[in-house]
């Protein structure tokens, strides 16, 4: 086995003619000969012990790493501890055997959920409408411009087909654009980490007349609040054009700062991000989409609302419903119910005091953090961040020493490393977030690792370029481990 590959041995290496890990019943059927071709010579069933089962299994769990384990600052994913409270009620069993083609009348209690789910995300965001339909966040963004572009065709505004799309924004923005059918024209930043006023200026006028709308990830993907919000939307409006905010770090502004209040008319939420609801892998996620009153009507569909025909005064009865201008369905049935479950939990756990807390911490902890290393590594946008913020990856001293290197060296330290390499707006980015529920003890380990591995890269840059030295697997090439996985053994 090469160097660069798990030293665990594969489950059809323990392989041994006769063993079993379960005591199978006595045949109480007729013997009978499988139909030819079922049973392939070549594809071997393992033959284990219970006791090598269980080993093989836990070992392989225990090559995962993940944020039960430890800490886990991969900027832009907000990484937080999910609190085990929300699974335990999403595998209540009156959740779990629901069917999505029950009756109303049968599924008040999870209609009731997602009735005060759509509540919650409007009193949160400031929003008139909101949509629990889109399965992620990206999704939610396809969904949000195409209530902007809805918007457009319904006022009479049929060619209108341009976003625009600063340079700190999240890569999912300028690809959901696309996507949409639209086109992106992006917008530089300035030397604070703003959207550049006077570039949005020109880029407003220059296409005033085919102005779908902007899209704006704020805090942006540096980690920063812009300073000119007002300005921006202002601006936007005054040529026709719709705010899109992109609410993926939401949990930097929870309780304190309303996008709807801000100028934005449509906003995606990630659930899996701010509401606590697990993502690794891709997902399952929850995107929902939350919008003013001038783009309510365009939300996807259905979504809750109280029928007051069949309402009483304490009894109020839930059922679903289309938006009278929707751009119809994102998504099968409803979305995805057991994050809804998730993300509600969260929300009643914290309560509004709760989740102004959740805000105040992410936003602490990245700016300790951030004031912890940055005299070894160069903050280049210097300023109070938000809920993460980005340095260089590069050590004065070391010129050979890349971010890569350093988030490798990262491993062997126990910590999972940063996002590297975006924003591209910044060199050998390392983009790091904490989140709100470390403690000071976690936060000062991962800021004594990194300022060790400062000095490492100088008196011992190989180390760096060969770490890591004790995960279970080595140095990967990354491109080709991603182009050309091995999903099959072959013995
Ligand atoms: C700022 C921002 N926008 C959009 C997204 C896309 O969300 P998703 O991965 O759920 O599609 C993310 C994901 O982390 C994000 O951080």
């Amino acid at each position: 086995m090469g160097d660069d590959r798990v030293v665990e041995p594969l489950i059809f290496e323990i392989s041994r003619p006769g063993r079993c890990a379960v005591p199978l019943p006595d045949l109480d059927v007729p013997e009978a000969d499988l139909p030819e071709g079922l049973v392939r010579e070549d594809l071997p069933l393992p033959e284990v012990s219970e006791q090598d089962l269980i080993r093989h299994y836990t070992h392989l769990s225990q090559l995962n790493y993940g944020v039960d384990v430890g800490f886990y600052p991969l900027g832009s994913c907000t990484m937080k501890y999910n609190p085990k409270i929300n699974e335990e009620m999403c595998r209540l069993p009156g959740f779990v055997h629901l069917h999505p083609y029950q009756d109303e009348e049968t599924v008040q209690g999870a209609l009731f959920l997602m009735y005060y789910l759509q509540e919650f995300l409007k009193e949160i965001g400031g929003f008139a409408g909101v949509s629990l339909q889109p399965a992620a966040g990206a999704h939610g963004e396809l969904a949000g411009v195409l209530m902007m572009r809805a918007y457009q065709i319904d006022r009479g505004e049929a060619h209108r087909d341009v976003i625009l799309v600063p340079d700190s924004a999240h890569g999912t923005n300028p690809a959901s654009t696309t996507m949409s059918g639209m086109r992106v024209i992006e917008v530089p930043s300035d030397d604070r980490g703003n959207v550049d006023l006077a570039a949005l200026k020109a880029a407003c006028e220059e296409h005033s007349d085919h102005l779908v709308g902007m899209m704006l990830t704020n805090p942006n993907t540096l980690g920063l609040f812009d300073e000119h919000l007002e300005e921006i939307s202002g601006l936007v409006h005054e040529h026709g054009g719709l705010m899109y905010g992109d609410g993926a770090n939401m949990n930097a502004l929870l309780g304190i700062a309303r996008p709807g209040d801000l100028g934005f008319d449509v906003l995606h939420y990630n659930l899996h991000k701010t509401f606590s609801t697990p993502h690794g892998g891709g997902g399952p996620g929850s995107g929902p989409v939350a919008a003013s009153e001038r783009l309510a009507d365009f939300l996807p569909g259905p979504i809750v609302a109280v029928d007051p025909d069949r309402s009483d005064e304490d009894a109020p009865f839930f059922t679903l419903v289309m938006p009278p201008k929707s751009i119809g369905r994102v998504k099968a049935f409803y979305g995805h119910f057991g994050v809804m479950v998730r993300a509600y939990t969260y929300i009643r756990m914290l309560g509004p005091e709760g989740l102004r807390r959740v805000a105040e911490y992410a936003v602490l902890n990245a700016n300790y953090l951030m004031h912890r290393i940055k005299g070894m590594y160069r903050v280049p946008y210097d300023r109070t961040c938000m809920h993460e913020f980005v340095c260089e990856g590069r050590i004065p001293d070391a010129p050979d020493v890349r971010a890569l290197d350093i988030s490798k060296r990262l491993i062997d330290y126990g910590f999972h490393p940063p996002t590297n390499y975006f924003p591209l707006i910044v060199r050998e980015a390392l983009m790091i977030e904490p989140t709100e529920t470390e403690s000071k003890e976690t936060l000062d380990a991962f800021a004594d690792a990194l300022l060790k591995i400062a000095e490492e890269a100088r008196t011992n840059p190989d180390l760096l370029h060969e770490a890591p030295h004790n995960a279970p697997v080595r140095r990967l090439d990354e491109v080709r481990a991603a182009k050309e996985l091995i999903l099959r053994w072959e013995g």
